[in-house]
């Protein structure tokens, strides 16, 4: 009996029209063979009667109006819903349409960006590269000139000289990374890693790859690469300035069913508050990095136990 009412009570939650139509006809059958086997209405018009100073058979007529009254009413309520529907469906068409600009502008800025990038980065090398080799010859001669007033000063010169081509070189590796152009994405991102490392000997990076995705890495086509390799570098950058951590590991993978490239970097530091809105626009361009590609972005931390940010993003394979 109890299993029979969870059911009733399951299928009138679930407000099927074929349920709620089955319902009224069974009620409707039920009152009119119950009217029938019974002689309700005569017992009623004697009712009726025998009250004749209550005026009870006036009420049939008001019953039969707010009868036709509610099926107006109904109706109405269903026109209501109907336009309703149609504006929240044309603004849903609306809300994708601009989503999809969206991605399509995203993208768009995106390559704008790392081509710029690209032009920046080449022009300081030509431009400034050649200078710089010049006035290090230049002090060069001063040195092998022996000359004690000028030595200590051509010395500080080289000294200047070598220190700016070094700032620069690591300028020119952020801007555009050359390993990125010549090697696939895991070899850069290796790269990545150990220059890192150099730059911030404090901190362990450790950067993993599964042998499916090491073999199959020829599948990341270069739109992809760049991002997976900017966003991978924005998440290092975050654990430099903000995690005060011992160890950050990079991982990365490939699946086989509907592709998808899975990358997740993991640090130890002091992790984030996740409910607070972010200040920042590091995060919030990995986001819309991700969002252009169609992929998705899960950040989960707790504190002191450090910032995980998993990406997943689809791989359009043309073989
Ligand atoms: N690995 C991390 N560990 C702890 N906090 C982090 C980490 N990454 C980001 N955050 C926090 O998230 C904020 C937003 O980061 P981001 O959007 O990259 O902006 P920005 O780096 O310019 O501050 C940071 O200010 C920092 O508080
Ligand atoms: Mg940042």
């Amino acid at each position: 009996m109890r299993n029979l009412f969870n059911r009733c009570k399951a299928l009138y939650l679930r407000r099927l029209a074929k349920n709620d139509f089955i319902l009224a006809m069974f009620v409707t059958l039920f009152v009119y063979f119950s009217a029938v086997l019974a002689n309700w209405a005569e017992g009623i018009g004697v009712f009726i009667q025998r009250h004749e100073f209550f005026q009870f058979d006036e009420l049939l007529l008001g019953l039969f109006t707010a009868a036709c009254m509610a099926c107006w009413y109904s109706y109405r309520r269903v026109l209501d819903w109907k336009c309703e529907l149609k504006q929240r469906q044309s603004a849903e068409v609306a809300v994708l349409n601009m989503l999809h600009e969206n991605r399509t502008l995203t993208q768009h800025l995106h390559t704008a960006q790392e081509d710029e990038r690209k032009r920046i980065a080449h022009e300081m090398h030509d431009e400034m590269g050649q200078y710089l080799t010049a006035i290090h010859l230049s002090a060069h001669v001063l040195v092998s000139q022996d000359n004690a007033l000028t030595l200590p000063y051509a010395q500080r010169i080289m000294q200047h000289v070598a220190h700016i081509q070094n700032a620069i070189k690591h300028l020119l590796e952020n801007l555009h990374a050359t390993t990125l152009e010549e090697h696939h994405l895991a070899d850069a991102v290796e790269c990545l890693c150990n220059s890192w490392q150099i730059d911030h000997p404090n901190l362990e990076c450790h950067f993993m790859i599964s042998p499916f995705a090491l073999s199959h890495i020829h599948w990341v086509d270069s739109t992809l690469k760049i991002a997976a390799y900017r966003m991978i570098q924005e998440a290092l950058t975050n654990v430099a300035k903000h995690a005060n951590a011992t160890q950050v590991s990079i991982n990365m993978d490939i699946s086989k069913q509907t592709p998808h490239l899975s990358l997740s970097v993991l640090d130890n530091g002091m992790g984030m508050d996740l409910s607070q809105p972010s200040a920042g626009f590091g995060l919030l361009g990995v986001r819309e990095r991700v969002r252009a590609l169609h992929g998705n972005l899960k950040l989960s931390s707790s504190p002191q136990k450090g910032l995980q940010i998993d990406i997943s993003l689809p791989i359009k394979v043309s073989d």
